[in-house]
């Protein structure tokens, strides 16, 4: 078999067969494909698709990669949850320490940014001395003692996808349903998670910017989970706008902080809780969401999940002190406060100009070796359907130089559309 082949067959929309899948992403972990026929191989099938069949294949492939993790000695029920990527999504952050709180152990391996949305792990990494590069023993074994881990992807486990994830990143290959289904759940298996809640974000801020095409990547995941053996729900939650007020690595870990503590913007927290009860609920911890739902509530008022967050922080090297004084986070040397031009309601509040923005400011990566800036972001102030008056506070830049203050300045406001007409507000879940 040839590369070059595999590549022409999906460029002139055939079918690739398991042999051919296999083959493929086995020379491209073993180095015998170079990254140029891969990216080449990503864009034809960005452009023509896969079959389930071929995604299926290109998933168990990719989980063969490297070693499976077994958690079956570890905790009773290895529960995991992935979200499809979006501008603001901290999520993570706050739900780990939740969950955790509530009695069920969870160890997530998480990604870095990709494209114009943050990532779990470029935000943990604000905190000066947090490890994210733990070994399959020392997730094995925190999890075991903690009860909670948020580390990078081992390079063990699911290493094509580690390896495609970043050639994505910088190929325009990112929005392509069989290739993102094929990442998150090839991790979520390797990982050795057995119930697993997926965030599908719909909207101009995601991968998926409409609802057939979510409904698309959730089908085609629940499926592969089938297949696999896992119990997977699916939740589709809205990403046309924000989520939560920060969007900038410091600045999303300080809002974290503060849904832990019980406050921080209120779409913030209730999608934290709906997502925790779900864990709760799919790894039998809570017999109904409702029960779930009084769980993590509780875990937040009584201070359990935000002592968790603690536990993680010290348990992966992480200075504690930034936990109970997120003031000392990352700060840039310029904050601006931008005021509405007008009065109106918000129509609009992009959120992939926001995260493109932030990108240019430095809170993400063009390419696959630059470094990341903690401290630039923005905090959004309102919500599509919110009243904003003239001179209002809209936004805050928080940047590091002048002229990329101006310019994310431009785009974030040029962002934000203000109607004469009163506007609905957005749903946080679809489905
Ligand atoms: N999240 C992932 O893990 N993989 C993708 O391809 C997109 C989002």
């Amino acid at each position: 078999m040839r590369a070059v082949d595999i590549i022409v067959k999906k460029r002139e929309r055939g079918e690739l067969t398991q042999e051919e899948i296999n083959f493929f992403v086995q020379g491209f972990v073993l180095g015998e494909i170079p990254d140029y026929q891969v990216s080449a191989w990503a864009m034809a099938v960005l452009l023509n698709g896969m079959t389930p069949r071929e995604t299926t294949d290109l998933t168990l492939a990719m989980v063969h990669s490297g070693s499976v993790l077994d958690l079956s000695g570890v905790v009773p029920i290895a529960v995991d949850k992935h979200s499809s990527g979006g501008v603001g999504d901290k999520t993570s952050l706050a739900v780990l320490p939740i969950v955790a709180a509530c009695g069920l152990p969870v160890g997530k391996m998480s990604g870095r940014g990709l494209g114009f949305s943050g990532g779990t792990l470029d935000k943990m990494e604000s905190i000066p001395g947090f490890r994210v590069d733990l070994n399959t023993d020392e997730f094995k074994r925190q999890l075991k003692d903690k009860g909670i881990v948020l580390t990078g992807q081992s390079t063990d486990l699911a290493p094509a996808d580690g390896r495609l994830y970043a050639l994505r990143d910088v190929t325009g290959t990112v929005p392509s349903i069989p290739l993102i289904a094929s990442s998150i759940m090839s991790k979520k298996i390797a990982a050795g998670a057995q119930a697993i809640v997926l965030d599908v974000k719909v909207g101009q801020g995601a991968f998926m910017e409409t609802l057939d095409k979510a409904l698309e990547l959730a089908d085609l995941m629940v499926r592969i989970g089938d297949l696999a053996g896992r119990k997977v729900v699916c939740l589709l939650s809205d990403m046309n706008q924000p989520l939560g007020s920060a969007v900038g690595n410091a600045l999303e870990v300080k809002e974290a902080i503060d849904a832990l503590k019980g406050g921080g913007p209120a779409d913030f927290r209730e999608h934290c809780l709906h997502v925790s009860s779900h864990m709760l609920t799919i790894a039998g911890k809570a017999k109904d969401l409702g029960e779930a739902r009084r769980m993590a509530e509780r875990a937040i008022s009584d201070g359990s999940a935000l002592e968790k967050f603690r536990v993680l922080v010290q348990a992966q090297g992480g200075d504690v002190s930034y936990v109970d004084h997120p003031e000392k986070l990352p700060k840039a040397r310029l904050v601006e406060v931008v005021e509405s031009p007008r009065s109106g309601w918000l129509a609009e509040v992009g959120a992939r100009a926001i995260g493109e923005a932030s990108v240019a400011l430095g809170a993400g990566r063009a390419s696959k070796s630059d470094q990341i800036d903690h401290a630039v972001g923005f905090l959004i102030y309102h919500k599509v359907g919110d009243r904003v008056e003239r001179g209002a506070p809209l936004f805050a830049v928080h940047a590091q130089d002048e002229a990329r203050q101006t310019a994310a300045r431009d785009q974030v406001l040029g962002a934000h559309l203000i109607s004469n007409r009163e506007v609905a507000p957005l749903p946080l879940f679809y489905e």
